[in-house]
Order: structure tokens, then sequence, then C-alpha cells
């Protein structure tokens, strides 16, 4: 079961340095990968081992020193303790995803809404996924729905790659299609009009792209608009 970092913490650091540790991590297949605060950083060797402890199926630990940045939305990470890779096979709803995520976006948080998704999907649906990262919308709806197809594009190479690979472990071929490139340039070429359902899981470009999105609906369905809510001050 998930612990609270600075609970974990609490046994191995004084009390007023466990406040610089944020309280949550991923955990993506065999690797944690945790934000450490520059005051934290200099406990990093202490964290990433007291982590190690806890979970015993973690083989590495990285951290993230910056943001989710470029078109890739990639995060910039540092190696701390264990095996030094990036590579991983993560499980979820039945399903298994390799990914390397030194090169391609993956959230184990999203889990609850990719299945929540699926849920949603009716028999023989044909659906165009336009920013579907390593399949994990795509192969979740094909596993756990009577979808059709799901078109399922992605303008970064390596994540594509890794798309191929997770349509094979999973067997959905034919069912989820890979394509590599601007989901912009691929609807116009070859997805007009073929969608029951589109989804958008990329809130930075959601407005851009919707009228892409509308070209690849059926003259009815469904679009998925994924945006970010700013909380107010005092909001959760
Ligand atoms: C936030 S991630 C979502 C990934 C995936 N849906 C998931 O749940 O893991 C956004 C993805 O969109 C891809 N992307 C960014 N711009 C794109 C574009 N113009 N066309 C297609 N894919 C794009 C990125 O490479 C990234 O994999």
């Amino acid at each position: 079961m998930r612990r609270r970092l600075r609970k974990i913490l609490s046994e191995v650091l004084p009390k007023d340095e466990v406040l610089y540790v944020y309280n949550s991590y991923d955990i993506v297949g065999d690797i944690a990968i945790l934000r450490l605060t520059e005051k934290a950083m200099k406990h990093n060797q202490i964290i990433a081992e007291a982590l190690m402890g806890v979970h015993k199926n973690v083989k590495t630990i990285l951290a993230q020193t910056g943001p989710v940045l470029g078109d890739f939305r990639i995060r910039k990470l540092e190696h701390l303790a264990g095996e030094n890779k990036t590579v991983t096979l993560h499980r979820e709803s039945g399903c298994l995803f390799r990914v390397d995520v030194g090169k391609c976006y993956f959230s184990p948080r999203l889990f609850y809404e990719r299945m929540r998704i699926a849920r949603q999907v009716g028999d023989g649906e044909v659906v165009v996924n336009m920013f579907a990262g390593v399949g994990c919308f795509s192969i979740v709806m094909a596993k756990h729905s009577n979808v059709g197809k799901v078109y399922s594009i992605d303008v970064n190479p390596a994540a594509f790659q890794y798309m191929q690979e997770n349509v094979r472990l999973n067997r959905v071929y034919g069912k989820v299609i890979p394509l590599l490139g601007d989901a912009k340039e691929i609807i116009k070429e070859r997805l007009c009009h073929v969608a029951d359902r589109v989804l958008m899981p990329l809130p930075e470009k959601a407005l851009e792209y919707l009228p892409y999105a509308l070209l690849a609906l059926k003259n009815t369905g469904l679009i998925h608009y994924y945006d970010f809510e700013h909380a107010r001050k005092g909001e959760n």
C-alpha cells in the first residue's frame, strides 16, 4: 500500500527537515519518481533508501528535477538510487505498459480517468485519441470495452515506438492503431469524419486542436476535452 512520504521519513529525518519534502511520489513499474525541494536534496540518499525500504518491488529511485515540459511533455529526471534505468513495465487495470519515463510522458495517476472513459465507450465505436502517449487510454479502452477501433496519434517517436510495443504486449492488434505525427496533420490527411468519440488528453493544446477534433468527428459524437482549472486562494 502507498504511504505518504513524510510519514515514511519521520523515522529517519528530523521533524523540521521532513517538512521540506513533498508528500507524494509516483511509482511506475519498479521505478519510484519523487520531487525534492532544494533543501530536501541534501538528504536525497536517505530519502531514496527509506522509500526502497518500504517498497520492496521498487528497484530504481529517480528525482524529478524540473516541470513536465515541451511538446513531448517529458520531465527531467536524475538518478538517486538503485539500478540506473528509465525503462520499466507498469501494470494497470489488467494491462501492461512498457515505458521509458525519461523519453515519454506517463502518469500512473490517470488510471481512474482511463477506466472512467473506457466504461463509457459503446459497442463498435470508432475513437480518435489525439495525444495517445504510449497508448494507455487506448489500450485500457480496447481491453475494457467493445470499441471498434482506436486511432492513437502521438508526435513523439519514442512514445510511438512504446505504443507499438504495448499493442503487442496487450494483444490489441487491429483495435488500437498507432499513428506517428502531429494530430492536426493526421486528422486532415486521413481521419476526417470517422470518429464517434475523440479524446484530447493534452490541456495545453486543447483549444488550438479543437477544430481538428471536430473535423475527426462524424455528424454526431463526443469529445473528451481536458483543460486546466485554477484553484482560487484557499481552495484545494
Ligand atoms: C499529456 S500526454 C498524454 C499521454 C497519454 N494520453 C497518457 O495518458 O499517458 C500528451 C501526449 O501528447 C503528445 N503530443 C504533443 N503534441 C502533439 C501533437 N501535436 N500531436 C500528437 N501528439 C502530440 C506528447 O508527445 C504526449 O505523449
